[in-house]
C-alpha cells in the first residue's frame, strides 16, 4: 500500500545506489497504483499538470524512451524529446551547453541517456532542476532496475529475501547488470553472475556475488534468470573469438533452464539477440516475463516522474 507520508528526499535519480530499501519499496509501491490507471480505458491523470519533462535521449533506445514519454503523458505532463541526431550536438555544442540551453526553458525535469557514464551526474551537479538517469555508458540504469524489481517483486509475490538470481551473458558492458546487481542484494537476493572471463568486468571478485562460468552450473536451483544482451557493437576488441561457440556455451535454452527451480522466471531487458543470449522458445514461453518488464516500465517510471517532480529534494 502506497504511504501517502513518506517524504522522498531525492532530487535527481542518477544510480540505485542512492536508494535505501525504504525508499525502493516506497517507489513500487507507488508503481503498482499507478499500474492501475495503465489498465483503464482511459489513460491520464492530472496528477503532473503543468510540469514539463524534457527526454533527452543522445543514444538509441525504443523502450526507455517510449515508456519514459507514455509515463509523463499518463500523468499530465508536457514532454519535449531531443535527440542526438537532429540537436545542436551534432553541430559540437557541448553538454554542459545543451544542459544549460533546456533548462533555461524552465523545465522540471530532463531525463537523460547518454553513452558516457557519468554524464547524467555530471548535469545533475551543475543544473537546478530533477535529473533522471536513463542509462549512462556501462554505469546505471536504475530506472531498468527498479522495473526488473518490480517485475521479480510480483512474480515472486513480494518475497526477495532468499531468492536466488543468474544475471547471464555480457556482463561487463553492462549498465543493467550492475543496478541489478546493488538492487537486488540490498533487498536480500543472492545474485550469481555468469559469463565468459573476457565479459566480466574488472574487479567483479569485490562484487558481493557468486561467478560461474559454466552456465549449467550456474543455473541450478536459481528462482530466476536475466538475460543480458550482447552487445556486438562492443565485440571489436576480440573479446569473443567465435559468436556460434558463445551461444552453444551461453544461451540459454529450454534443456538448460530446466536445471533451474520449477517455474524460474526469465527476463531480459532488451533487445534480445534471440538465438545467442536466450532461445527462441524461451523468450516466448508462458514463464518469460520480457513484455511484462516492458509494461512495469511504464508504471514505475510515471512513479519515478511523481516522486522527482512533486517530492524530489523538498524534504
Ligand atoms: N532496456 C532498455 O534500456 O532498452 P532500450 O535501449 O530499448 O531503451
Amino acid at each position: 500500500m502506497y504511504d501517502t507520508h513518506y517524504l522522498w528526499p531525492h532530487k535527481d535519480l542518477l544510480d540505485v545506489t542512492q536508494l535505501t530499501a525504504d525508499d525502493v519499496m516506497h517507489l513500487l509501491d507507488l508503481a503498482a497504483s499507478f499500474q492501475e490507471i495503465n489498465r483503464r480505458p482511459v489513460k491520464r491523470v492530472p496528477t503532473l499538470q503543468g510540469k514539463t519533462v524534457i527526454l533527452f535521449f543522445a543514444e538509441n533506445s525504443t523502450r526507455t524512451k517510449v515508456s519514459f514519454e507514455i509515463a509523463a503523458k499518463r500523468l499530465s505532463a508536457d514532454t519535449h524529446a531531443l535527440g542526438k541526431a537532429g540537436s545542436s550536438l551534432n553541430k559540437g555544442e557541448s553538454l554542459l551547453d545543451t544542459g544549460l540551453t533546456l533548462q533555461a526553458m524552465h523545465p522540471d525535469l530532463i531525463v537523460i541517456r547518454h553513452s558516457s557514464s557519468g554524464a547524467a551526474a555530471f548535469l545533475a551537479d551543475k543544473l537546478s532542476c530533477g535529473i533522471v538517469n536513463a542509462g549512462d555508458g556501462w554505469h546505471a540504469h536504475p530506472t531498468q532496475a527498479l522495473l526488473d524489481c518490480y517485475t521479480l517483486r510480483h512474480a515472486w509475490g513480494g518475497r526477495f529475501e532468499g531468492r536466488t538470481l543468474l544475471i547471464l551473458g555480457d556482463i561487463a558492458h553492462s549498465r543493467v547488470a550492475r543496478s541489478n546487481m546493488h538492487l537486488l542484494t540490498m533487498l536480500g537476493v543472492k545474485v550469481r553472475l555468469c559469463a565468459p572471463r573476457t565479459l566480466l568486468p574488472a574487479g567483479v571478485e569485490t562484487w558481493p556475488v557468486e561467478v560461474f562460468g559454466d552456465l549449467d552450473r550456474a543455473v541450478d536451483g536459481a528462482d530466476a534468470v536475466m538475460c543480458l544482451r550482447l552487445q556486438l557493437e562492443r565485440q571489436q576488441a576480440g573479446l569473443l573469438p567465435d559468436l556460434s561457440e558463445y551461444s552453444r556455451r551461453y544461451c540459454l535454452t529450454l534443456p538448460r533452464l530446466s536445471r533451474a527451480k520449477t517455474g524460474a522466471q526469465v527476463l531480459h531487458p532488451g533487445p534480445m539477440n534471440r538465438g545467442l543470449e536466450i532461445s527462441d522458445d524461451v523468450a516466448d514461453m508462458a514463464d518469460s516475463r520480457v513484455l511484462d518488464q516492458v509494461s512495469a516500465g511504464v508504471a514505475t517510471r510515471m512513479a519515478v516522474l511523481y516522486l522527482l517532480a512533486m517530492q524530489g529534494g523538498r524534504s
